[in-house]
Parts: C-alpha cells; sequence; structure tokens
C-alpha cells in the first residue's frame, strides 16, 4: 500500500493499495465511533454497496445508505436537499461521517452536503473511477450543478482520508476507464516526465498502483501550494478550457476525457516542441486528437466558460513534457491559438 500524507487546511492520507476496499470497516473507525451515511450511486451499490455496508457494520458502527442514479445529472440540488435531509432525519453529528462511494459525481455531491451540513461535517472519499482516484477525491473541491451550468455552487471541504483500491477499476466499463486515463496523461504532460514514459511503454496496461500514487502526489503538491485555486491549481485545467468547449458544442455527448484529449492535443501542437509524443500517447490510450467543430465555434463556446475573467483568459501551455504555465491572453488571441493547434477529423 501506498500513502500520500496531504498537508492542506485539513490534514490526511490518500491510502492507494489493492485489496484496500476490505479494510473500508477499520480505516472508518479509526476516524468516527459513531453514524455513517454512505452515500453511492445506483451502479456502484450494485456492485460494492452490500460488502462496504457489512464491513462498517461489524465494526459497531451505525451506518445509513442513500444512492443517488447513476450519472452528472445527480448533482443536482434536489439530490443534495435530499443528502441533507437524511443527514438531518439520522441525526448525524460533527463526530460523524460521510462515506462518499463512487465516482466523481457522488465524491463532488457528497462532498459538498458534508461541508455544508451543520457548517461541515467529516467526509472519507471512497473513489471508485479512475478519474475519481487520480483527481476528484483528492484537493477538496465539492459541488452541484445548475440548470445553466457544472459546478456553480461548491465549496472548498478536504477529505479526512481517501481510500483508492485499484481492484474495483475491474467492474468499469472501458470507455469510463479511458476517459481517467485522459486525466492521467493530462497530469504525466503536466508534471512527470518519468510517469510519461511509464505510459508510453505500458499503454493501458500501466502499473495502476504506480500511476494512481504519482498523480496523488503531483495533485497534492500543487493543492498544497494553491489550495484555494487562486493560481497555481489552475495547471490542472490543461486542455480543459478547449475540452469544455468540444462538450458543450457537442451537446455533452463527447465524453468529458474525450474531450480533454482534444483540447491537450491542440495545446500540445500550438506549444509543445514534444507533440508528436504526446499525441502518440494519446492515440495509443485510444483517445482523439482532432475535431470537426470549426476553431471560430471552439473559441467562442470556450469563452462562454466561467474561467474567463473580463477581457483575458488564462491558458495552460506545456513548455515540455513534465513542465508546463499558465499565461494570460487577452481574449482576441485564443482563436490564434486554437488555429495554431488545431487539426481537422479527416
Ligand atoms: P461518474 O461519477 O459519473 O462515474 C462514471 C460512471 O461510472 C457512473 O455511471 C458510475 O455509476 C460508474 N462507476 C463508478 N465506479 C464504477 C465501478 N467501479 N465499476 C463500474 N461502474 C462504476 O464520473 P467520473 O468520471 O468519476 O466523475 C466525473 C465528475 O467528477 C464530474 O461531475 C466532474 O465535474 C467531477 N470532477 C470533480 C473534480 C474535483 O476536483 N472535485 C475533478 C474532476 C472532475
Ligand atoms: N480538477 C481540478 C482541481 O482539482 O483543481
Amino acid at each position: 500500500m501506498n500513502i500520500v500524507k496531504v498537508n492542506a487546511s485539513r490534514s490526511y492520507e490518500v491510502k492507494i493499495g489493492r485489496g484496500l476496499l476490505d479494510h473500508i470497516g477499520s480505516e472508518v473507525k479509526q476516524l468516527t465511533s459513531g453514524k455513517v451515511l454512505i452515500v453511492t450511486d445506483e451502479t456502484v451499490a450494485s456492485l460494492y454497496l452490500a460488502k462496504v455496508y457489512r464491513l462498517l457494520t461489524s465494526e459497531g458502527l451505525t451506518v445509513s445508505t442513500a444512492s443517488v442514479p447513476a450519472g452528472e445529472s445527480s448533482k443536482s440540488v434536489e439530490c443534495y436537499v435530499n443528502l441533507l435531509n437524511i443527514l438531518a432525519a439520522k441525526q448525524l453529528t460533527r463526530s460523524d461521517a460521510v462515506v462518499a462511494l463512487g465516482g466523481g459525481v457522488v465524491g463532488d455531491l457528497a462532498g459538498f452536503a458534508a461541508a455544508t451540513y451543520l457548517r461541515g461535517i467529516p467526509v472519507i472519499q471512497v473513489p471508485t473511477t479512475l478519474l475519481a482516484m487520480v483527481d476528484s477525491s483528492v484537493g477538496g473541491k465539492t459541488a452541484i450543478d445548475l440548470p445553466i451550468g457544472k459546478n456553480l455552487v461548491g465549496a472548498f471541504h478536504q477529505p479526512s482520508l481517501v481510500l483508492c483500491d485499484p481492484d474495483v477499476l475491474s467492474t468499469l466499463p472501458e470507455e469510463i476507464f479511458r476517459d481517467g486515463c485522459a486525466e492521467v496523461i493530462k497530469t504525466a504532460i503536466l508534471f512527470d516526465q518519468a510517469l510519461f514514459s511509464h505510459l508510453r511503454e505500458h499503454g493501458s496496461d500501466f502499473d495502476r498502483e504506480y500511476v494512481i500514487t504519482r498523480c496523488v502526489e503531483c495533485k497534492r503538491d500543487v493543492v498544497c501550494r494553491d489550495e484555494f485555486d487562486t493560481g497555481e491549481r489552475q495547471k490542472l485545467n490543461l486542455g480543459h478550457t478547449i475540452g469544455h468547449a468540444v462538450e458543450a458544442l457537442s451537446g455533452y455527448t463527447v465524453p468529458h476525457g474525450q474531450a480533454v484529449a482534444i483540447g491537450t492535443a491542440i495545446m500540445s501542437r500550438a506549444f509543445c516542441p514534444q507533440k508528436d509524443e504526446i499525441l502518440s500517447v494519446l492515440e495509443k490510450f485510444g483517445l482523439p486528437t482532432a475535431t470537426d467543430y470549426p476553431p471560430e465555434d471552439l473559441a467562442s463556446a470556450a469563452l462562454s466558460d466561467k474561467k474567463r475573467l473580463g477581457d483575458s483568459v488564462t491558458i495552460v501551455v506545456p513548455e515540455k513534457i513534465g513542465s508546463c504555465c499558465l499565461k494570460k491572453i487577452p481574449v482576441s488571441e485564443l482563436l490564434t491559438v486554437i488555429k495554431a493547434g488545431y487539426k481537422p477529423w479527416n
């Protein structure tokens, strides 16, 4: 098992190891001796809830469960208020805990309920997708969506513990696994040449414990320097400004990871001397590197993104594999950047 220690406004451990889910009872028991609400989604519930429930109750914990439909639509005001009502009805206190068992949707939703109920109670993140293991479960961003946009309501609320068991990825559909791979490749391009080499050598058959651990360490380092996302943390958005544009233009039919891959490919062609290596790794993972949406449409969709500040937009520039910088450019220059890295699908 690998342990990554995070020293943010709360200090906690991210534990990564095969078979760790079998030890969830004793892990949670060390943090609370009272009540636990397990929040999950219906797909994850059918696979892992009975086991987690049994392991927690066998430690003498008083366990309740709440299951939301699988998918982004559950990051809603309605699901959030339902969770608050369950927390209140079950009389959880600040010495109790929420266990978020699922992907990024469950982690963000349960995390936000935990952040706000009684002005904040502990949350233990138990990510079950690759994306949630390498990104969303670490760093304390929690959120729900509004009808006009994603993640518009949220809070910074660091977890008390993160438990990653790579064995649960065996049940993940291939496309969702590949979505997470786009975030892994992004992390390697941003921060870690050795991780990039490992991905290039092994493709999607990579060493899961090693790769998850390195991604968590890289994210930890950024979060500890800029927990509240006022500067360096924005580096984690490599490929996301254009990626969000692709998602929006497709009416959210292009999955997030594929959209980020397209955004990363465009930024790499525009700025990185090692672009060919980056493109070949994205392709090795079966991720797209081109789009047929015209540059003009991509630019205007990207500029409606919430990261735009006044007349400028901050882009993440991959300078070389393992190193990147933030650059504030006038809004009018974004189209030039996109055109510089653009390649049509055919
Ligand atoms: P998700 O949570 O919707 O999970 C994807 C699908 O996989 C769901 O249908 C789920 O039921 C299923 N699933 C989960 N684990 C499974 C398993 N082990 N076996 C089989 N099926 C499983 O999506 P995601 O990609 O994990 O997360 C996306 C969300 O994360 C978005 O809402 C995004 O905004 C958020 N996010 C948050 C942060 C952050 O820092 N908080 C960072 C990145 C993304
Ligand atoms: N995934 C972006 C962040 O945590 O800041």
